[in-house]
């Protein structure tokens, strides 16, 4: 199977290497990819959101792609799936009908309502007036949600009423809601738009300091699987939440096929919805590709296809994974770029196979020096017998790293390594 990866962040680089390893792909690309997409699929320029261009290069002689994948959530937004599958090539990731799930909060609160999904109780306000009295029927913890897509950034969870005043008048339209405590889940489900298959869940790290400290990013680091989590909790996920999403969507006439990512907290009165992303999530992904063991080509090829309710159940690693980003100097506020990183071959040399680097902002200078070109630089991904194995391997290998003024999590799976170790 010849397959094109569409994007150029970690995730797109977990795809690739998950991909690059079924023996299944007999040719990888990747458009625009990265540092390290470079490394095992070929690299192409394209302006992903461009869906033309993308199917032209689906079709390119060099490429002749048989499935293409497309990571990031602003190409599905603009249609470039449409575009692509237009040509009679298949693709997985949903079409930009059903990728509003994702690109706009007030869609996605309507088809969980029309679903009965379990989700916040929310307003969607498009004037000050509007936004205050939200702010305050609900009271403090005040969570205000920019409509549109903002790269993880757009949502502001703050005791302070001014500060949810500010950010509530910087966006056009806003969705203000109840605030919803309880531990986050990610779950993602491959979906044909009608068969749902649940991954194995994670915990992603939002905020970008530890403790849980200092501003939302688009995630610090993440863990797969949850060792604190009920057994049950994914096929209650799949019940409440997965299934009937994807059968309102079909019966909407805008069938979701994909990846379906649900974010989830788990409250004292149930799972609720936070959000959902119409793609794989960055950086779950490099803990969740890093358990599954059934060959990835034929699943997402099978999704894109319409053929899933015949593929036989995913395989898992017993292993556990855990994934530490290295941001750049000052992310998420002005992540600086340019710096040139050190250590990654003595990871490779010296950590691989359990641990490894997937590549997020970097780039070739024209020295060969991989440098800095984003905010989340890196992420190193290492798995384990346990939760605490596989932290001990992440962190050691972060520590042959070298990027100036960068910064990562040092408490990532740290809780639930500790629960783990207190329960078995
Ligand atoms: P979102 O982009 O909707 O996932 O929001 C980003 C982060 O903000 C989530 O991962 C949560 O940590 C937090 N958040 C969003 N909505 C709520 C809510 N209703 N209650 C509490 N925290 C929330
Ligand atoms: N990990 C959060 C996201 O991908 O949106």
């Amino acid at each position: 199977m010849r397959i094109l990866v569409i994007g150029g962040g970690a995730r797109e680089h977990a795809l690739c290497r998950a991909l690059s390893l079924d023996p299944e792909v007999t040719a990888l690309h990747c458009a625009p990819g990265n540092a390290g997409t470079a490394e095992v699929a070929t690299t192409h320029s394209v302006d992903a959101l461009d869906g033309e261009a993308v199917a032209d290069l689906a079709q390119a002689p060099a490429v002749r792609a048989d499935l293409v994948v497309i990571g990031p959530e602003a190409p599905l937004v603009a249609g470039v799936a449409d575009a692509v599958r237009a040509r009679g090539v298949a693709v997985f990731g949903p079409s930009a009908e059903a990728a509003r799930l994702e690109g706009s909060k007030a869609f996605a609160k309507d088809v969980m309502a029309a679903a009965g999904v379990p989700t916040a109780r929310s307003y969607l306000c498009t004037t000050p007036a509007e936004a205050d009295e939200a702010l305050d029927a609900f009271g403090p913890p005040y969570v205000v949600k920019d409509d549109g897509l903002a790269a993880g950034k757009g949502v502001v969870v703050t005791d302070d009423l001014e500060a949810a005043r500010a950010h509530a008048r910087s966006c056009e339209r806003v969705v203000i809601e109840e605030f919803l405590d309880g531990p986050e889940v990610s779950l993602f489900a491959v979906t044909d738009g009608e068969t749902v298959v649940p991954l194995q869940p994670a915990q992603d790290f939002k905020r970008a300091y530890d403790g849980d400290e200092g501003p939302n990013t688009g995630g610090m680091g993440a863990y797969s699987p949850l060792p604190w989590a009920d057994p049950e909790l994914v096929r209650e996920i799949e019940r409440t939440v997965l299934r009937p999403t994807v059968d309102e969507l079909r019966r909407r006439g805008t069938p979701f096929s994909g990846l379906l990512y649900a974010g989830l907290a788990i409250t004292s009165r149930g799972v609720r919805v936070i959000e959902f992303n119409a793609r794989f999530g960055d950086p779950e992904t490099q803990a969740v590709l890093a358990r599954l063991r059934t060959p990835a080509a034929g699943l997402l090829h099978a999704a894109a296809t319409g053929r899933l309710a015949a593929f036989p159940p995913l395989r898992w690693s017993e292993d556990a994974a855990v994934t530490v980003v290295i941001a750049a100097h000052d992310y998420p506020d002005k992540p600086r770029t340019g710096d040139v990183i050190e250590g990654l071959d003595a990871v490779a040399e010296q950590d691989a196979p359990d641990a490894y680097v997937l590549h997020a902002g970097t780039r070739r200078d024209a020295a060969g020096h991989v440098v800095s070109a984003g905010g989340r630089v890196l992420s190193v991904t290492a798995t384990g017998a346990g939760l605490a194995g596989a932290r001990e391997r992440a962190y050691e290998a972060i520590g042959r790293i070298r990027l100036d003024g960068s910064h990562h999590r040092t408490d990532i799976a740290a809780k639930a390594a500790e629960q783990a170790a207190h329960t078995s």
